[in-house]
């Protein structure tokens, strides 16, 4: 069984009088450990379905299992919770608060989950060590470079040991250097860390380093595409 199964997922919005059917029938199992990406032209659905996926929003129809825990019909205050448990987000921007440190933005979501000081900055610093910013811990945001402030947000993802990465075109705003620089800390943290991790990209480079690739048109799954070789140069 997969850490995240989607049956007939459908997600409709309504606009004044204009309906959009944003998911219409999506089926897609996604097993621990993996490392998928999501692909597909604007305005197809991907990140209707990776806020799906990440429980901060609901389908209007069909049933999604994460963890083995049926969520689609929960309060907002238990989904919140599950989220908070299972999922860590990126962004395409990578919204780190400008005042504060690197080792501060990391400690945001432990404070707003009640953590002591002292364990926070041990687990704050571990997780910039493990995207390789140890040495750049005290950098304010305007001190470090785009990918620099997307590891950060990384660190910041990781810090509450999800069991998934959730990311919206996570290289959206890098140029190519650092963009393969984020890919291979996704992969770090896939390969020896066991994170599952799902990215949104419009970039086929980027792409190639899931395992699967999933493309989506019009709101439904056009093919998905089984990744043979793992190595990139
Ligand atoms: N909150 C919302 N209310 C109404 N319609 C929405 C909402 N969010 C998305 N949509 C519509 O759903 C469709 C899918 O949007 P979505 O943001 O998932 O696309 P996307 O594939 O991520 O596109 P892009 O590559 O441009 O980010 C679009 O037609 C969009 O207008
Ligand atoms: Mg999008």
């Amino acid at each position: 069984m997969g850490v995240i199964e989607l049956r007939d997922i459908q997600r409709k919005y309504k606009v004044g009088q204009v309906q959009v059917i944003a998911l219409k029938k999506i089926d897609l199992s996604i097993e621990e450990g993996e490392f998928v990406s999501i692909m597909g032209p604007s305005g197809s659905g991907k990140s209707t379905l990776l806020n799906v996926i990440g429980c901060l929003d609901r389908p209007t129809a069909g049933t999604y299992k994460l963890s083995g825990e049926r969520v689609e019909k929960l309060r907002d205050g238990k989904l919140a919770d599950i989220r908070n448990d299972f999922i860590g987000f990126v962004f395409q921007r990578f919204h780190l608060l400008p005042t504060l440190n690197a080792l501060e933005n990391v400690q945001l979501p432990l404070i707003y989950r009640g953590m002591l000081g002292k364990k926070r900055k041990r687990l704050a610093k571990e997780a910039l060590e493990m995207v390789g910013l140890g040495d750049r811990i005290h950098h304010a945001p305007s001190q470090l470079s785009g990918g620099e402030q997307q590891r950060v947000a990384i660190a910041r993802a990781i810090s509450m040991s999800p069991s998934v990465i959730l990311a919206d075109e996570p290289t959206g705003s890098l140029d190519s250097k650092a963009s393969v620089n984020i890919m291979s800390v996704f992969q770090e943290l896939n390969e020896k860390h066991g994170i599952t991790i799902v990215q949104v990209t419009h970039d086929e480079k980027m792409a190639q380093y899931g395992k699967r690739i999933v493309r989506i048109l019009d709101g439904e799954i056009e093919r998905i595409d089984v990744l043979e070789n793992q190595t990139i140069a």
